[in-house]
């Protein structure tokens, strides 16, 4: 099995291209600012760049992480990022579309407002912000043009990643450098460990699956839990995590407070299946090489 994975550079990509080598499928990838010398150099705004990269590769499976994760810019910028996110995101739809290629997508619980998660894939999506809208947007054009195609919702991903930006990277670099950080106590999430989202997405690909999958970790903590539990795992003073309400942080964009995912549908369509707890992922991360 051949798969392309279109933002390969980034976390989730990056461990999807390390889950499918060690399966044995074939793994191309592409990148636009990290060059990487592996990668295939794709910018998804551009349509017939897209069309001809996704035609040259034809892959069994495309996986779709690329886009600007960044919430606040979304909400700041939203034309320019919609350029990206759902313009670029179509293109790359389109493309697989055309050539009837499986394609995986990676949503959000940002779609929904966060007044009770954890959430359902059943359950009305209702955004808040800028980001959780393209998002949004994104599974309706796929439920639309797309049925047969896998949007997976996530939430906070974490592991190492070469730029170090997921918050469990952050939160480190900053303990180890003796560092103040400030971290909300009432955004609650289900922290996702990047390497479970890769197993559980080669699991749908494989299966054929369609539709709308939640794939998130087992445990609802907030961020400022998460990272007392980083400290701890990695033997770091907690006194340099200082807790905020999200109100006082002054983010441009709003935040669902009571986040987080339910993965019973993942869980019933693969009885053996089980994501990593937070403690037991945090052993794993301390006992491998920091990328
Ligand atoms: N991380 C999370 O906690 C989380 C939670 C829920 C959902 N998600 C979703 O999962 C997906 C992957 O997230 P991530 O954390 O892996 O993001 P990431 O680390 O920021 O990676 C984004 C990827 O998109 C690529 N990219 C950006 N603009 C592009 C463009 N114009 N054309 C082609 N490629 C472009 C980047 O390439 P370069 O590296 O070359 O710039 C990178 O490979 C996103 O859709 C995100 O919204 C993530």
């Amino acid at each position: 099995m051949k798969a392309l994975v279109v933002g390969a550079s980034g976390l989730v990509g990056s461990h999807l291209m390390q889950s499918g080598q060690k399966r044995g499928w074939q793994m191309a990838g592409t990148s636009i600012g990290h060059k990487q010398e592996d990668l295939i150099a794709l910018d998804m705004r551009d349509a017939p760049q897209v069309e001809k990269t996704v035609r040259s590769e034809r892959p069994d499976v495309l996986f779709l992480t690329a886009f600007n994760p960044n919430v606040d810019e979304c909400e700041l910028h939203p034309q320019e990022t919609r350029i990206t996110n759902v313009e670029g995101n179509a293109h790359v739809i389109a493309a697989a579309t055309a050539l009837a290629i499986p394609l995986i997508y990676y949503s959000s619980d940002y779609v929904f407002d966060g007044s009770a998660g954890p959430y359902r894939e059943a359950d009305t999506p209702h955004p808040l912000s800028e980001y959780g809208r393209q998002k949004l947007d994104i599974e309706r054009l796929l439920a639309e043009k797309f049925p047969a195609s896998i949007i997976i919702r996530t939430t906070t991903v974490y592991g190492w990643e070469d730029l170090g930006k997921n918050f469990f990277c952050q939160v480190l670099h900053a303990l180890e450098r003796d560092e103040d950080r400030v971290v909300p106590t009432d955004q609650m999430s289900t922290p996702t460990f990047a390497p479970d989202l890769a197993e559980a997405s080669f699991l749908l690909a494989e299966r054929k699956a369609t539709g709308i999958y939640h794939v998130a970790g087992p445990e609802l903590m907030s961020r400022f839990v998460f990272a007392e539990a980083i400290a701890k795992a990695f033997d770091l003073p907690q006194d340099h995590l200082k807790p905020i309400a999200t109100s006082a942080l002054k983010q441009a964009a709003k935040r669902p407070l009571k986040g987080g995912l339910l993965c019973e549908k993942i869980r019933q369509t693969f009885p053996g299946w089980q994501s990593h707890s937070v403690a037991d992922s945090l052993r794993i991360l301390q006992s491998t090489d920091r990328r």
